[in-house]
This record gives structure tokens, C-alpha cells and sequence, in this order.
């Protein structure tokens, strides 16, 4: 969602999970992850998004026992959500609405799932290459990702939400590529969307505190060309203006007394990269889910 420029680290309450609504976290945070492992094959060329998100919602519904949270969701001045999940192609940066249409070889498509489990939300997206795809495109998938876990390293109680946005606008600016600045990662728990708004880009050492117990996604929206974004008429799509491609990445996170659990990971998640082995960052082990 867009970050609402009356919001302030003075105004802001953030909630801290117990440990119950924390094991909850865990469990849809798995279920999100798991979905995304699921559909994975079926990202071929030929699929339609449509067909995608039909897929998706039967798994979330019929064998998770999940509500796919982008159902009907309607903040204001939105219409409502008409489908289960969001699938992003090329230029398009965030929330596109399945359709029937083929994705085609060389396309890059993110593929963003949230579920609802037992009330609390699980949030995660990735980037799917179809076919193949150019260098640039390749690129930017593999930039975008290195985002995401660069700002997920800088999780600890004592860092600031600065320093996350910082580490990732560094690293995409650095490769050449730009952050998107209207959308933001989210605190996340009963709500889809709470406090506090995670900027992908920013200062280090300002914004907010983090403490143990919060959880909130990092999501970084990186465009291959300039930053600015505009809305399509069907009232979510949201596109680079330069119609340059886009990619993105979602974690759904836990402040942990060290540093940050990763609360969306699964059997097929891509593997972190090897130089976070030396940082604070822990995947729950999980229990066989009943
Ligand atoms: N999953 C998106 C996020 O990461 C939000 C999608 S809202 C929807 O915040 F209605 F488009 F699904
Ligand atoms: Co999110
Ligand atoms: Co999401």
C-alpha cells in the first residue's frame, strides 16, 4: 500500500506479537511460502495468470484450509480485489490482476501470495522467469532478491526501518536500477497491512526502532529503469511510467532477540544467500503441519 505521509514515528503504534500470535505468524508464513513452491512448475509459457490464480486459490482453499487474503480486499479508496493472488508481468510492478492471458517465453513475472490462517496473515512473493529470459531482465531479478536479503540482514532490535531502506536503495543504485518509492513494505499480522510503512530506500540511523516481536514484510519493488510508477485504469495495476521492467521480492519477518526470523520459508524457497550464514538471521524449523 502506499505510505501515508501523515505517518510518523510519534504517531505510530506498533503492535508486538505474543508468543502464541507468533507461532501463528509461523505457521501462515509457512502456508504462504508453500503455496509459491506449489505453483512453481506451473510458470511455463502458455499458462495463463488466470489459470495461475485458479490454482492457487483451489490450493489455498481446498487443501491449506487458507483464505487467500487478497480476496474482496478493499483499503479505502480501493475497489475491491477481484482476485486470489498478484501476478506481476515486465513493466508491471505490483499488484496485477490475473487474466487470460499466455505468459510467454522471456517474460518475468512476480507471483505474490497472502494467506489468512487461523486469523494472521503469511505474505511472500517471487520472481519467475518464463522460459528464458534477456540478461537485463535475469538481472534484475537477481539485484532485486540481493535487496531483499541485504534489508533483512540489517534486522535487529536497536537497527532502524532506515537502515533497511538504506542497505536496499544502496544496492540497487549501485547496480544501476531504481527503487520504487509509493509502495512499502508493512507491518503484518491480524491485518494485512499495519504499521509500521517499511521504505525500501531512506537514511541510516532515522525512523523507527525495531524491537523484538514486531513482524513486517520487506518487499522491495526495483525498476530496470527510473522510479516513477503510475496506476492503471483497472484501479490496482501498477506500472514503471518508462515501461521499463520491474521486479520484486517478499519476505514476511520476525524481530527476533538477535536479529530476524524469516517467517516465510518452505521445503522450495530459494536458499539465502551464503554470506548471511554470519548474520542474526534464523528459518524456523517446522513441525509436520497437521
Ligand atoms: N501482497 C501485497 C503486499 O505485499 C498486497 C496485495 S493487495 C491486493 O502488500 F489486494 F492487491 F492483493
Ligand atoms: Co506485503
Ligand atoms: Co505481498
Amino acid at each position: 500500500m502506499p505510505p501515508d505521509p501523515s505517518a510518523s514515528a510519534t504517531t505510530m503504534s506498533i503492535l508486538i506479537k505474543t508468543a502464541d500470535e507468533i507461532e501463528r505468524m509461523r505457521v501462515a508464513g509457512r502456508l504462504a511460502s508453500e503455496v509459491l513452491d506449489y505453483i512453481t512448475p506451473f510458470v511455463v509459457p502458455g499458462v495463463t495468470t488466470e489459470t495461475l490464480d485458479t490454482l492457487c486459490h483451489d490450493y489455498m482453499v481446498d487443501v491449506q484450509g487458507c483464505i487467500p487474503a487478497p480476496l474482496n480486499y478493499a483499503p479505502p479508496g480501493y475497489t475491491p480485489y477481484p482476485k486470489s493472488i498478484c501476478t506481476s508481468i515486465n513493466h508491471q510492478v505490483c499488484h496485477g490482476i490475473p487474466a487470460p492471458k499466455a505468459l510467454k517465453k522471456g517474460d518475468i513475472v512476480n507471483l505474490d501470495i497472502t494467506v489468512i490462517k487461523d486469523g494472521f496473515h503469511g505474505d511472500s512473493s517471487r520472481m519467475f522467469i518464463v522460459g528464458d529470459a534477456s540478461i537485463l531482465a535475469r538481472r534484475l531479478c537477481q539485484i532485486t532478491l540481493e535487496c531483499l536479503w541485504i534489508g533483512i540482514a540489517e534486522v535487529r532490535p536497536g537497527a532502524r526501518l532506515g537502515d533497511i531502506g538504506h542497505a536496499i536503495q544502496q544496492h540497487a543504485e549501485k547496480a544501476g536500477f531504481s527503487v520504487v518509492r509509493e509502495f512499502c513494505g508493512h507491518g503484518i499480522g491480524r491485518s494485512f497491512h499495519e504499521e509500521p510503512q517499511v521504505t525500501h530506500y531512506g537514511e541510516a540511523g532515522t525512523g523507527v526502532e525495531l524491537r523484538e516481536g514486531m513482524i513486517f514484510t520487506i518487499e522491495p519493488m526495483i525498476n530496470a529503469g527510473k522510479a516513477a510508477i503510475s496506476g492503471l485504469p483497472d484501479g490496482w495495476t501498477i506500472v514503471t511510467r518508462d515501461r521499463s521492467l520491474s521486479a520484486q521480492w517478499e519476505h514476511t519477518l520476525l524481530v527476533t532477540a538477535e536479529g530476524a526470523e524469516v517467517l516465510t520459508y518452505s521445503a522450495a524457497a530459494p536458499a539465502a544467500p551464503a554470506w548471511l550464514a554470519d548474520r542474526p538471521v534464523v528459518f524456523p524449523s517446522y513441525p509436520p503441519l497437521p
